[in-house]
């Protein structure tokens, strides 16, 4: 039985566009093995890993939106390779589609909204076939592509006889709401005349406000960014205000099975004995060579999509600068996005070899060889509900800096800062001096203190980022709604496949990290000598010299410099979370 069904649009690996495909991938795994039976459903789209595994129907269906009945199918994942039951709703004319949300050519599709609503009716449709017995204890929804649910069993006839099972909608993004004009409102399912006001949100149907207004419990990824949604949400502020009592901030976890340093296979060196140094060295000088930087200047690396909301658009002018000044520092960034930000980066690519280079792809194998062998990773978000990348970073034993919001406030505290906990390098405005003067700080105290370096590598490769400690918090949730979800499986290991033993595997020895000051004052003196420490570990002993051999597959090997031309239309950027 499935105790909690997690809806969504994106559920890694079958279908990612950012971090809330990672989320949801991950959630059901460890929900399972806490002994909440999980399951998660997406829409079946024309991609990859969905055409790379058999399915098996487990119900077919059909439901009217725009004056049509379209017929649909439930398919389970079979094997269940996942560790848990990865159902999709093969919709044909609506999802079999190459893009999770863009045409190929990098435009929203124009029919998104009736896309959404047709996913949701189908995935309630299914829930009517399951004996009432046998239904979830709580339709956990993510992000405004799921948020009509709550919703639609609340006020549309047809679904109503769903309206007990709890149900809880994460938000992920409150960028994205989801909103459309009453022009389409002939799309929704039939529902009970008072419900419209609980759709309209200034004038236009708003899922998200809807979501937040009926769903039991509503939920964000760390505590900051529910505190930001207060006090800037886009117009929903006053909502989130009113609905307090039932708003919660769980930070994310990671999957530390998916993101273990020892067995990553996505990484040319593995961590051996523990040796961090070893580690960073090794996969650093793989990252220099491909891309043609110098090994004894810091590496400071970017991965994301290349939009606003990541404030990518800080960093051409910021790096130039230090580029200008001869500061000695590389720079690399990863990802796609708004054109103008790809195309400042393909140019200073060209301008400045050796110094700067950037690949133009969404390319997951190159992002863990990237976490795994830059100095550090900079996220200059303008808004980062939890951001991921700071913790796979952690995990990789690269530094990040990070503007001080949301989750990245949460998760990463100033070296700086008086309890001697920190973890990285922050900074409050958004603004080019601000990042400057980071970057300066992180710069500065690679070439001028390898072991402070060193010391706090050690130590935020220690932190443990894993989902157990957020489960427990997603348990109280529940709770507090009333589904009250006994654990079933003891131990979860049959259910869950490999993944405990992985994770135990995956935990980090916790070792206390190196006595090393870390001072604002000793991360900002000014450059000097490069870390002999790092120039040492460059030469590559024999039994390294080997196993670089064993290359990464065709795709994850970049193009050396200068910038990569841009691979295909993966750039499903615009709408995702
Ligand atoms: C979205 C947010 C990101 C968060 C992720 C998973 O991608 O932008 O901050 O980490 O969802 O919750």
């Amino acid at each position: 039985m499935i105790q909690v069904l997690h809806i969504s649009a994106e559920c890694y690996p079958a279908a990612k566009t950012g971090g809330l495909a990672d989320v949801v991938g991950s959630l059901p795994k460890y929900f399972t093995d806490a002994g909440m039976l999980s399951a998660a459903i997406i829409p079946k789209y024309s991609l990859k890993w969905i055409h790379s595994r058999d399915w098996v129907t487990v119900y077919s269906g059909s439901v009217w939106v725009n004056w049509r009945e379209r017929r649909f199918s439930v398919q389970q994942e079979a094997g269940n390779t996942l560790g848990y039951p990865l159902f999709v709703v093969d919709i044909p004319g609506l999802y079999d589609r190459p893009g999770i949300y863009n045409d190929p050519s990098g435009a929203p599709y124009s029919d998104e909204v009736e896309r959404y609503i047709t996913f949701q009716q189908a995935v309630l449709d299914w829930l009517l076939s399951f004996p009432w017995q046998e239904r979830p204890r709580v339709l956990h929804c993510h992000d405004h592509h799921t948020a009509l649910i709550p919703w639609m069993v609340k006020y549309c006839p047809a679904y109503q006889q769903l309206a007990p099972i709890p149900t809880v909608f994460t938000i992920h993004n409150g960028q994205y709401q989801g909103a459309f004009s009453w022009t389409n409102g002939h799309l929704l399912p039939p529902y009970e005349a008072a419900a419209r006001w609980v759709l309209d949100w200034n004038g236009a149907v708003n899922p998200m406000a809807a979501a937040i207004k009926t769903a039991w419990a509503v939920t964000t990824v760390s505590e900051t960014y529910l505190y930001e949604l207060h006090q800037n949400s886009l117009g929903l502020e006053q909502l989130f205000r009113d609905e307090w009592r039932k708003e919660w901030g769980i930070i994310n976890g990671i999957d530390a099975a998916v993101w273990d340093p020892a067995v990553d296979p996505m990484i040319q060196h593995r961590l051996e004995n523990d040796d961090i140094q070893q580690f960073k060295a090794k996969n650093k000088q793989a990252l220099c060579e491909w891309f043609g930087f110098p090994a004894d200047a810091p590496l400071i690396s970017y991965i994301g999509r290349m939009v606003g909301e990541k404030g990518v658009d800080l960093l051409p002018d910021t790096y130039r600068r230090f580029i200008y000044s001869g500061t000695k520092a590389c720079f690399l960034v990863l990802g796609t996005g708004e054109p103008w930000t790809q195309n400042q980066f393909r140019a200073m690519a060209h301008q400045f070899p050796g110094r700067f280079n950037a690949v133009i792809d969404y390319n997951e194998a190159l992002s863990h060889q990237i976490y795994a062998g830059s100095d550090f990773l900079i996220m200059p978000s303008r808004v980062e509900p939890c951001g991921l990348n700071q913790m796979y970073a952690m995990r990789y034993g690269t530094i990040p800096i990070v503007r001080s919001i949301g989750g990245l406030k949460d998760t990463v505290p100033d070296i700086g800062e008086p309890d001697g906990q920190g973890r990285g390098i922050r900074f409050d405005q958004f603004s080019m001096d601000d990042a400057v003067y980071a970057l300066h700080r992180a710069i500065s105290m690679w070439h001028s203190e390898p072991d402070v370096v060193a010391a706090l590598r050690r130590r935020i490769m220690a932190v443990d980022f894993s989902w157990e400690q957020t489960i427990g918090k997603y348990r109280k949730v529940y709770r507090s709604i009333g589904a009250h979800i006994d654990p079933v499986l003891e131990p979860a290991a049959e259910k869950t496949g490999p993944a405990p033993a992985s994770r135990k595997a995956a935990k980090p020895t916790e070792k206390p990290a190196k006595k090393a000051v870390l001072t604002e004052k000793t991360a900002a003196k000014p450059a000097k000598k490069p870390a002999e420490t790092e120039k040492s570990a460059t030469p590559i002993p024999p039994a390294a010299q080997k196993e670089k051999t064993k290359k990464l597959p065709a795709k994850t090997r970049p193009a050396a410099a200068p910038a990569p031309k841009k691979t295909g239309p993966k750039s499903d950027s615009r709408k995702k979370t």
